[in-house]
């Protein structure tokens, strides 16, 4: 296990689509999502994709707490997930705007708008193939975090960059 090193914006890792996982039982990839893991929590951080630990694969893991949740209906927690080859869908036109942070992005917040509830499928580290259906919160997570496997972080989202600033000044501009 190992802490690894985070992209920050700029990178090219970053920037450009990540490969399919072709084995996801492989050992190798395991091990991959054991440092990635560590590396989240160490952060910390919500969720985590792979190129942002400058591996270019379609892997990403994240979990949803309790307290971030929404109350749209269906915004449910998530223990810690991990997601290979991530297929979404949208379930509705809906959006919803919200403030989201990247640890690729340290210090900065924006708000971005997602879509409100989707249905996501990828593989677990044993191969099997999983679906579910998420809203709010939890729809976002999984939204931000593929959106790193094709090379897009969450400023290239927001339509008003207006609302991108610095943790600490974005704070005070909520609570006057
Ligand atoms: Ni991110």
């Amino acid at each position: 296990m190992a802490i690894l090193k985070i992209a920050r914006m700029g990178h090219p890792v970053l920037a450009r689509p990540a490969e399919p996982v072709a084995d996801p039982t492989a050992p190798e990839i395991r091990a991959i999502v054991e440092d990635m893991v560590e590396t989240m929590i160490d952060a910390p951080g919500t969720g985590l994709a792979a190129p942002q630990v400058h591996i270019p694969l379609r892997i990403v893991v994240f979990f949803v707490r309790k307290e971030r949740c929404t109350e749209i209906p269906g915004d449910e927690p998530a223990d810690l997930t991990v997601l290979i080859n991530p297929e979404l869908t949208p379930l509705s036109e809906e959006m919803d705007k919200g403030f989201e942070g990247c640890l690729s992005v340290p210090g900065m917040t924006g708000n971005v708008a997602r879509y409100r509830r989707l249905r996501y499928a990828g593989y677990d580290l044993d191969g099997n193939r999983f679906e579910r259906e998420a809203a709010g919160f939890h729809a976002r997570v999984v939204q931000h975090e593929c959106d790193h496997l094709d090379g897009i972080l969450y400023p290239q989202r927001m339509d008003d960059l207006g609302e991108l600033g610095f943790v600490e000044e974005m704070r005070k501009r909520q609570i006057s």
